[in-house]
């Protein structure tokens, strides 16, 4: 966002490292008026390398200050995914009661292990900050919960189940989620393991979370496991599953049988939510990539951004549970009207071109029947993004094979995205859309279902071509530019 901020494909509004590598969000908590934003990071180069936590800092989740370091890898190992809160009693003794520690629980990665072929270099360390994560120390008796034979045992989400008063982590260990519970942050009881025969399993799991939610217009309350999973996504590589059911503290239970993924575009991996967000808000962010390409980007002094922050709720449709996820709200502040308009009529076969040179800084809103659409963005070098949102066979899709540099990687621009898309099941569907200069994300009927992808223009696209084989109507249209 500040004025440094201007090589080619270097996002405006969305949190990249101001240099060198970043990978998954982590330790996300709200304390004191303040997001903090930890993350993966590399300080010496451009790819992954032995792991640090970036550290970031935002009052309103679209502007951040970058901060220094906040934990560097030591004797035990890299420093992993994990999480942070507050410890608002000093369970752990580590801080006061005047004054709370922040506590960081993470995954210790030990390479000398891994290099000497043992099978248990993950383990989980801790943290602490006694001003307010500006400065931390590591715990003098790490690792808190040691390994004894697992091969991927890590990433662990911690938060303070208000319901069984007792503090919860769920981690994850091969291809399942394990749950813990702890009076005091440091010492934990194993509770129980979830995920056999339920679920994707293409790849290992990653980077869970758990966290209530009430149901839209109702009085139930549901559980939402997050479990990101590399590889095994629908478009290849990484991608975030869910399932929805019962949890109380100890143990989580789902009838849910299909697989159900977070987003539905190829860049939203790793994605966690905020502890003690204000009003009992569940606030996602996510990195904007995906491992099968993550170290290919054209980018040169850093390499990867996160994904806007987004509300969660839960939504039930035709009897099924379904997780929502929308632009938080204070994003709305953040653009200015550059065009509107009421009631468009497509008919079948034609096209309509909206010229506006700063597409690549926009959201683009339109409210269509719901009939066939599809949406061209496109640029003098002939570049073109492709969306398509076919009504009868309700099939929505995102071709990006000439949407700019694709060629770095061979699996980037291999094919389209195609998502199925049953829940559109409204007279008119609503479609939100958010680009930055390496960006878009699409949100369909208030984000029922959502779509990220990293897109790498050559210059900004320029035009927006509507076109529809069938007789479509629009019945509103605006485009607005997004503030740096
Ligand atoms: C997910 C992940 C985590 C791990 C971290 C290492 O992208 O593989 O499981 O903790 O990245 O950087």
């Amino acid at each position: 966002s500040s004025k440094i901020y201007k090589e080619p494909f270097r996002p405006q509004f969305h949190f990249s490292p101001e240099k060198k590598w970043m990978n998954d969000p982590n330790g996300l908590v709200f304390h004191k008026g303040i997001y903090h934003l930890f993350y993966q990071y590399y300080p010496d180069d451009i790819v992954w390398g032995p792991m640090h936590w970036g550290h970031a800092t935002s009052t309103d989740l679209i502007h951040w200050k970058n901060k220094k370091i906040a934990l560097y890898p030591d004797k035990l190992g890299f420093i992993f995914s994990g999480s942070a809160v507050v410890d608002y009693t000093n369970s752990s003794g580590l801080g006061t009661k005047e004054n709370p520690p922040l506590i960081a629980i993470f995954t210790y990665h030990n390479m000398e292990a891994e290099k000497a072929g043992k099978t248990n270099y993950q383990t989980q360390g801790l943290a602490y900050s006694l001003d307010n994560g500006e400065n931390w120390k590591k715990y003098s008796n790490n690792p808190i919960i040691k390994n004894e034979i697992l091969k991927d045992f890590r990433d662990p989400k911690v938060f303070w189940n208000d319901d069984e008063q007792l503090w919860n982590m769920v981690l994850v260990a091969g291809d399942r989620a394990q749950f813990y519970t702890s009076q005091n942050l440091i010492d934990w009881n194993f509770a129980s393991e979830f995920g056999k025969n339920l679920g994707a399993h293409g790849g290992v799991w990653e980077c869970p979370d758990i966290f209530k939610l009430k149901v839209a217009r109702s009085n139930e309350e549901k559980w939402v496991l997050l479990i990101s999973i590399n590889p095994g996504a629908p478009h290849g590589g990484s991608g975030t599953q869910y399932f929805i059911g019962d949890y109380d503290g100890k143990s989580f239970r789902t009838n849910q049988q299909d697989i159900k993924w977070v987003d539905n575009g190829a860049d939203n991996y790793a994605g966690i939510t905020y502890n003690n967000a204000p009003e009992n808000k569940r606030i996602f962010i996510g990195w904007m990539s995906n491992w099968s390409y993550a170290r290919n980007t054209p980018t040169k002094n850093w390499r990867s951004a996160m994904t806007l922050a987004r509300e969660l709720s839960l939504e039930k449709i035709n009897d099924q549970y379904l997780l929502r996820s929308t632009p938080v709200e204070q994003f709305k502040k953040q653009s200015t009207l550059a065009f509107a308009k009421d009631k468009i009529i497509l008919e079948a076969d034609s096209k309509k071109t909206f010229e506006y040179s700063h597409l690549n800084q926009s959201e683009i809103r339109l409210k269509i029947k719901n009939e066939n659409l599809k949406l061209v963005f496109s640029n003098d070098r002939t570049d073109s993004l492709v969306l398509n949102y076919d009504a009868k066979q309700k099939i929505f899709s995102i071709d990006r094979r000439n949407s700019g540099l694709v060629n770095f990687e061979k699996s980037f621009g291999a094919k389209i995205h195609q998502t199925k898309t049953p829940y559109l099941t409204t007279e008119t569907i609503d479609f939100q859309i958010i680009l930055d200069w390496s960006s878009i994300e699409v949100f369909l009927n208030g984000g029922v279902y959502s779509f990220t992808e990293q897109i790498f223009p050559n210059e900004p696209y320029n035009k927006l071509i509507l076109s529809s084989d069938r007789n479509q109507e629009i019945s509103s249209m605006s485009i607005k530019k997004i503030k740096g």
